[in-house]
């Protein structure tokens, strides 16, 4: 075959640990509903900014810091980012990788999460907690796509890998990982029962 395939977009995907997720997200997702009701700043910014859900981002986004709960969950994750840097080749050897930014998000019905990068950080992903069955997955854009020009579409039979778009479907006691510069969003949470998820970015020094 004389074509090859170069520059490729590198999306991670595993569950947290083999066994014991169950209560561990059930455990997760009354501290993340504790959250909510704790924190009347980050409520008042979602009702601005996240119409409908409730997101820590802007009010309590280091929770790891301050939360056993949340700290449990850095110390789990640090293994899946490290086997994600491997996978992406990155030199890491004498550096330190470590969990900038922690926090929590809650879309009811309705709730939705427009298109977004994550800047300031390397690698970013989300571990999902609660996820009604029919919720919302995780969709991921063609970074190229801006550049793409006058390229003609693309046929509706194309290889998954040459689409515009991936959807991960959200499943409970799974981490998704993926380089930070990497556009997503999450349609609206279109099931009548909450979508739990925390989102974090890691950074290396
Ligand atoms: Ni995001």
């Amino acid at each position: 075959m004389p074509v090859r395939s170069w520059f490729p977009t590198l999306i991670y995907r595993a569950p947290l640990q083999s066994a014991g997720l169950a209560r561990f997200n059930a455990e997760l997702a009354d501290e993340c509903r504790r959250l909510r009701e704790f924190d009347a700043a980050g409520r008042r910014w979602s009702a601005k900014n996240y119409p409908g859900g409730y997101t820590s981002y802007a009010s309590m986004n280091e929770l790891h810091r301050f939360s056993s709960t949340f700290t449990g969950l850095e110390q789990k994750l640090t293994r899946h980012v490290r086997a994600f840097a491997r996978a992406l080749d990155l030199d890491l050897r004498g550096r330190t990788v470590r969990m900038s930014d922690c926090w929590v998000n809650i879309m009811p019905p309705g709730a939705a999460h427009s298109l977004h990068l994550h800047p300031l950080s390397f690698i970013s992903g989300t571990y999902y907690v609660a996820t009604p069955p029919g919720c919302s997955g995780l969709k991921f854009e063609d970074p190229r796509l801006s550049k793409f020009m006058a390229a003609p579409p693309r046929l509706a039979t194309a290889r998954p890998a040459h689409r515009a778009h991936v959807t991960y479907p959200a499943r409970a006691g799974d981490v998704v990982l993926f380089e930070s510069w990497l556009r997503h969003e999450v349609a609206a949470n279109p099931v009548a029962a909450e979508r739990i998820s925390v989102s974090f970015n890691w950074s290396w020094s």
